[in-house]
């Protein structure tokens, strides 16, 4: 006889967050609950346990600071699949499940001959985060791909598609961190990939890893493993050190600001963009000195200023303190108010 067992039975109470996020904190979760279908989403929009209590969706916990226990009922995503649904002589429209890791999409992209986000190689996280805040690097943002996002409306259950267009992208932003804040859990994404590519390579450190390796004419798979060896030799591996990635955004600054910054500091790096200049924060942080500070259990990585490290046992507060420091420095020597990129428990 097979017996039913009913889902919301896999409800966990105080259970330990530390393997997931990427900081390593180690944070409890009140409640805990990871969902594989959108029936069971639903299912759980219309318990008790949802409605008595605040909640969190959690993806990979790459981006997020966990700066005290969640009292609050924590949804993992994992969601799976990924799958061509259509294609024709130029294009593949994929959907990939909004619980799988990212960079595994990116592998069986390439494995299946798909272009358009292999310089989005081994960002951590997973697929339900990546539209959210539009993950970028090396020259691609995701928003250059993405053909819709499927979420479903927490207080109706309702799943809409959205559009490029109706995501409102921008620099590490979506309409799902402003208007619709809270409001929608992301269940999948269709991206429409490239049978015929067309490579991303203007970044000087694509370049120079490209002519070190004596490659002329590369592919996309090329592309992937240039990327991901620039991103081992910068970043941080989560699974050494903690850390989320780029911790603070990349200010945008007015033409007058950038004026008579250039004049005080005639080596500063920057991006002109439609609606200002861009600033690498590394810099920033790295000339106000901070780079490879280490004070105890936190610091900020020896390679890339803009990281700012777990070492061990640092608590998500320890860490939230020195990125309000470094708010302060930075904001005194420059005048510039840097924004955290990493979302804040
Ligand atoms: N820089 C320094 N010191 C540092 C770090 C950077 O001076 O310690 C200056 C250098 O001039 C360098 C420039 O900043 O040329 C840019 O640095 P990098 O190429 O490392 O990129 P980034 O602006 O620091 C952004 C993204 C990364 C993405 C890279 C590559 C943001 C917040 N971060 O970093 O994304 O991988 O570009 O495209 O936009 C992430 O979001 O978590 C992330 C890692």
């Amino acid at each position: 006889m097979i017996k039913f067992v009913a889902f919301m039975n896999n409800l966990q109470k105080n259970i330990s967050l530390q393997t997931m996020n990427t900081f390593g904190i180690a944070a409890t979760a009140q409640w805990f609950l990871p969902f594989k279908t959108v029936a069971q989403l639903r299912e759980i929009f219309s318990h008790e346990i949802y409605k008595n209590n605040e909640h969190i969706v959690l993806g990979g916990g790459s981006n997020m600071l966990l700066t005290k226990n969640v009292d609050a009922l924590v949804l993992k995503n994992e969601i799976l699949g990924k799958k061509i649904i259509e294609q024709n002589n130029q294009y593949a429209w994929v959907h990939f499940g909004a619980g799988e890791v990212w960079h595994d999409c990116v592998h069986w992209a390439i494995e299946n001959g798909l272009g358009g986000i292999e310089n989005l190689s081994w960002i951590p996280g997973t697929v339900g985060a990546a539209p959210m805040q539009n993950i970028g690097a090396y020259g691609v943002e995701i928003q250059s791909v993405i053909h819709e996002v499927q979420a479903i409306e927490k207080a109706s259950g309702i799943e809409r598609n959205f559009s490029n267009e109706d995501c409102k992208f921008g620099y590490r932003e979506s309409v799902f961190k402003h208007s619709l804040k809270n409001k929608y859990v992301i269940t999948g994404v269709t991206l429409r990939l490239t049978k015929v590519h067309e490579l991303q390579l203007s970044y000087g450190a694509i370049q120079a890893e490209l002519y070190e390796r004596k490659i002329t004419n590369p592919t996309i798979q090329d592309v992937s493993s240039v990327v991901i060896a620039i991103r081992k030799s910068k970043l941080p591996d989560p699974n050494e050190i903690g850390n989320a990635g780029s911790f603070f955004k990349n200010p945008v600054v007015s033409q007058s600001d950038f004026e008579s910054l250039k004049e005080q500091f005639p080596d500063m790096p920057f991006y002109p963009q439609s609606e200002g200049v861009k600033i690498p924060a590394g810099w920033l942080i790295e000339n106000a000195g901070w780079k490879g500070f280490q004070d105890g259990e936190i610091g900020v990585h020896k390679k890339q200023a803009l990281v700012l490290v777990n070492y061990g046992k640092a608590s998500g507060l320890d860490i939230y303190n020195l990125s309000e420091k470094i708010i302060e420095d930075v904001q005194s020597r420059y005048g510039i108010g840097l924004q955290r990129e990493v979302n804040v428990f």
